[in-house]
């Protein structure tokens, strides 16, 4: 296993590349067994998830070659149907084939994925979503075996609380289904956008894209896809932040500014200025010219899209724990997302876990110092390599596959901007 060092205390600064977002590369990857033929998918991210999905779909006979950051996959010979628990156990977003499946096969054998370090992550809104479009859905031996003799038939589907991959799957199970499918507190997520626009590329009638009701008219056909995946939001928070913490001033590029509505204003809450265009995010030190000043210490909340994002929360903390004041961090997503909070402890980090709500006494005078610590999820790492970057002396950080399961060339990147970091063995 692989770890992660930095020599901090440097400021990150300069210009820095968004990839494409790795939770649309996995939907729309899945979204080619919808139908065979060639499809091309552009701007996606080289990941450890998005190879995982594709190892995934090899097992099922599907064929793909990758020339740069265009992938083609090839679906005309799916011949499997089966997502086993080693697969989904790795990679949770594995699930995202249960529709695509049904639909091009009228079965689908998919194991459940079990929780994970950030909580329970059930799928049953997928499961009765499903059923609600005349899918049998039986569970046995961990997993879920679904089966529908011809076509789902369409039908109103209510989520009690707005899914991202239950919104993506039930889409990919209704696009085909005969008559109409209404999705009610679907997500908003821009990336299930993304999806609704290859769909659509691929002939399917979905209307609402953007809001919480998507109707989808079924169509009998479709065609295969060319499609550009969106750039990665949470990436490009995580290098805003980034810099931020630092004292640094930049600039993150090929991004998607206006999907980004709650963490801009929050940096903004705290002093930094950010000056947007079409394409590029700007982070700039509240007292100008290069000069880091103490930052504000800013509340947030995670909410669905457009609230903030849960996969910034982490990094937000980490931000906070070097501003001027106290910062109450409201996680209202996922019950257990606060597994970095005793990793940020041991860089000296002042924070306070009650239930639901983390309260961070900004040490913007005393800083924080390298430690050794653990990667445990996904954003938990990236807000260890923030806090790391912006901690005086050396931090170590082990167990980093978390880290390559989403960001692309983070240490080259992260390099360019000025950080001293590299890799190496445990
Ligand atoms: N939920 C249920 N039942 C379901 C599905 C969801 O109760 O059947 C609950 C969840 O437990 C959670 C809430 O609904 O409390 C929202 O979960 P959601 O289904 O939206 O999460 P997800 O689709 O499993 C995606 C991202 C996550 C991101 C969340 C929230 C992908 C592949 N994953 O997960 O990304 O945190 O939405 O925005 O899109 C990450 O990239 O690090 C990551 C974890």
């Amino acid at each position: 296993m692989e770890k992660l060092i930095i020599e901090g205390g440097k400021s990150l600064n300069g210009e820095v590349r968004i990839s494409g977002a790795k939770n649309a590369a996995l939907p729309l990857i899945c979204a080619t067994l919808l139908t065979p033929g060639k499809h091309i998918l552009r701007n996606v991210p080289d990941l450890r998830d998005t190879r995982t999905m594709l190892r995934l779909l090899e097992n099922l006979g599907v064929r793909h070659a990758r020339k740069d950051d265009v992938l083609t996959i090839d679906s005309s010979d799916l011949n499997g149907s089966e997502a086993s628990y080693d697969l989904v156990k790795t990679m949770r977003a594995s699930v995202l084939v249960l529709g695509p499946l049904v639909a091009r096969l009228g079965k689908a054998r998919v194991s459940l994925p079990g929780g994970c370090a950030i909580g329970a992550r059930p799928i049953n809104f997928h499961i009765t979503g499903l059923e609600l479009l005349g899918v049998k859905c039986h569970l046995e031996g961990g997993y879920v075996d679904a089966a529908i003799d011809g076509r789902m038939q369409g039908n109103v589907i209510y989520f009690d609380m707005p899914s991202v991959t239950g919104t993506e799957n039930l889409l990919m199970a209704a696009v085909q289904a005969e008559g109409t499918t209404v999705l009610k507190n679907a997500a908003r997520e821009p990336e299930v956008g993304n999806l609704v626009d290859m769909l659509n590329g691929m002939g399917a009638r979905i209307e609402g894209k953007g809001t919480d009701r998507l109707t989808i008219e079924g169509v009998e056909s479709l065609q295969p896809a060319d499609c550009a995946i969106i750039p990665d939001r949470i990436e490009a928070g995580t290098y805003l932040i980034a810099i931020a913490a630092t004292g640094g001033e930049g600039t993150v590029t090929h991004c998607n500014p206006s999907h980004l509505p709650a963490l801009l204003e929050k940096l903004r809450a705290t002093g930094l200025k950010i000056e947007e265009t079409d394409s590029t995010v700007t982070v700039r030190q509240p007292n100008g010219n290069g000069q880091s000043g103490p930052l504000k210490g800013t509340d947030i909340k995670t909410l669905p899209y457009p609230g903030y994002p849960t996969d910034l929360q982490a990094q937000f903390m980490a931000l906070m724990t070097l501003s001027s004041g106290v910062s109450v961090i409201n996680e209202t997503i996922f019950e257990n997302r606060f597994m970095h909070v005793a990793e940020l402890q041991r860089l000296g980090a002042e924070i306070q876990v009650d239930g639901h709500t983390a309260v961070v006494k900004g040490a913007a005078m005393d800083g924080l110092s390298g430690a050794r610590v653990m990667a445990t999820d996904l954003r938990a790492s990236s807000s260890l390599v923030i806090a790391g970057l912006a901690a005086s002396g050396r931090t170590e950080i082990s167990r980093i596959y978390h880290l390559e399961r989403g960001y692309e060339n983070l240490v080259d990147k992260l390099t360019a901007l000025g950080a001293t970091v590299w890799k190496e063995q445990d």
